[in-house]
């Protein structure tokens, strides 16, 4: 009797478990999507690779889809900065766009180790429907040098591996890729037929019909000069004083990540054939800071660097530094730079009554990868209850630092963010309360100081008079 029972609890059981897997398999995969048409623009110009994917994506099944994934092979997707997505709305001439957020998934890994990203539609796509996506996405050091070392009178060469089909977890109807390279010289890329090549341009299909996760890996093989300029650590110091001025420092550990330099490095040569010279090395680098910038400075470990140019108008300013020396494959520098902003640019109050400074995140060097960025903002002595808001996710403490005349110290948001291309100079802003009566903290800091100076002045003359009586 009980053994029956015992059978036909687990007979029950494992139906209910048929069925919940039968159902979760069916929710997986039930919005039956597909790609009727994708179009792939790799940009290798530089050392930051971005991609400019367009996809129109259509429901073949019944259920509505309120998501579409993004497929990455394991190897690229810990090189991924940055990824947005926005549909299109409207017809060619009224064409706008429509942002939509991309979040990391909880699903499995798929085929050969597929990572995806998920892409919130804003309304789910029923049956029969299609929509137009546009995704864009950059990669860091995703382009390898090849031969490793050059000397100082040989070109950068760099490998791009990638693949001629478009990895995804749909049925892709029709699709095509074309990748830019900075110059004519390819030495090699793979062929996956039809490829073609113009120009600086090469084109892999029209490919029709490719099941989900088809993947074919090709390398090209091209001459990029570009300045590999990495920051593998920048820290940004934002200080906020109520007396008038934002004063900003930053501190960078610079380094070109392209082919190793080989051989002694003859600055006769570098200076005599610039053309071609040091091809792939660093000569000036370009700020860009904001207009109304003063008291700019630029150092190093030695002392002040005076060659740099500062270019300002009512947009921007733009300054060209020029490192001590020029900095080959595999060279580091370290240097500061600081400057000084009108407050009223950046620091507002809320409709709430609390003070917000609105300030650019990022790295204010031209096209430039850095590995950890840090920003500081330093709020001034007495202000509560601060709070960052940033356009991404980033990591967020806070801490106190002390200056002289500070009483109890000042808050310090720290914000912290790995891997940031120049897409991510976005404004940020950061909240806090600040109560008036602290205005006048420093100034009467100041004045007991003097106070107390003063008397001991007076304290010792009177002691070193009344010896000599
Ligand atoms: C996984 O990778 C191997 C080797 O690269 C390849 O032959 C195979 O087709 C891939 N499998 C899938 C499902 O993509
Ligand atoms: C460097 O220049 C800045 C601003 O011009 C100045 O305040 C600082 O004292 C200088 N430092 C040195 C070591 O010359
Ligand atoms: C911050 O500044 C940018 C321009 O630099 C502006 O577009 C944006 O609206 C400002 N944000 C806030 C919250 O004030």
């Amino acid at each position: 009797m009980e053994g029956l029972l015992r059978l036909r609890l687990a007979l029950v059981f494992s139906v209910v478990t048929l069925l919940s897997l039968l159902v979760r398999s069916s929710s997986l995969s039930s919005p039956e999507l597909q790609i009727v048409n994708a179009e792939r623009r790799i940009d290798l110009t530089s050392h930051i690779v971005r991609v400019y994917l367009t996809l129109k994506v259509e429901n073949a099944g019944t259920s509505p889809a309120s998501e579409i994934l993004l497929a990455f092979p394991p190897t690229q997707v810990d090189h991924i900065a940055l990824v947005k997505a926005a549909a299109t709305v409207g017809k060619k001439k009224k064409k706008s766009y429509l942002p939509l957020d991309v979040n990391p998934t909880d699903l499995p890994d798929g085929p050969n180790g597929t990572k995806y990203l998920s892409i919130a539609l804003s309304s789910p796509l029923g049956m029969g429907e299609s929509v137009t996506l546009e995704v864009f996405y950059t990669l860091t050091h995703s382009l390898e040098p090849f031969p490793v070392e050059i000397s100082q009178s040989e070109s950068q060469l760099v490998y791009y591996h990638d693949s001629a089909i478009i990895l995804s977890p749909y049925h892709v109807k029709q699709q095509i890729t074309f990748i830019k390279t900075p110059s004519t010289k390819v030495e090699s890329f793979t062929r996956v037929e039809p490829t073609d090549r113009a120009g600086m341009e090469l084109k892999y299909g029209p490919y029709n019909d490719r099941p989900p996760y088809s993947f074919s890996p090709v390398i090209v093989h091209f001459e990029n000069n570009n300045p590999f300029a990495v920051v593998e650590e920048l820290v940004r110091e934002v200080e906020i004083s109520h007396w008038g001025s934002l004063q900003i420092t930053e501190h960078y550990k610079l380094v070109h990540a392209g082919a190793r330099h080989k051989g002694i490095f003859s600055r006769v040569e570098y200076q005599s054939k610039p053309s071609f010279s040091g091809v792939s090395s660093f000569k000036h680098l370009l700020a860009n800071l904001p207009p109304r910038v003063h008291s700019v400075y630029y150092r190093d470990e030695i002392g002040n660097i005076s060659s740099s140019h500062l270019r300002t108008d009512s947009r921007k300013s733009e300054m060209e530094i020029e490192p001590r020396y020029p900095l080959f494959g595999g060279w580091k520098a370290t240097f500061i730079i600081g400057y000084g902003l009108p407050l009223q640019d950046f620091l507002f109050e809320s409709p709430d009554g609390r003070r917000y400074l609105n300030f650019s995140f990022g790295c204010p060097l031209a096209e430039t990868v850095v590995d950890k960025l840090t920003i500081k903002v330093v709020l001034p002595e007495g202000s509560k209850n601060p709070s960052a808001v940033v356009p991404f996710p980033v990591e967020q403490h806070l801490e106190i630092s002390y200056s002289y005349l500070d009483i109890v110290g000042r808050t310090v948001v720290v914000l912290e963010k790995t891997n940031v291309v120049p897409e991510h100079n976005s404004p940020f802003q950061v909240y806090y309360d600040f109560n008036q009566i602290f205005m006048l903290a420093e100034p009467l800091m100041l004045a007991s100081v003097f106070f107390l100076f003063f008397m001991a002045c007076v304290a010792y003359l009177h002691v070193d008079l009344s010896i000599r009586k």
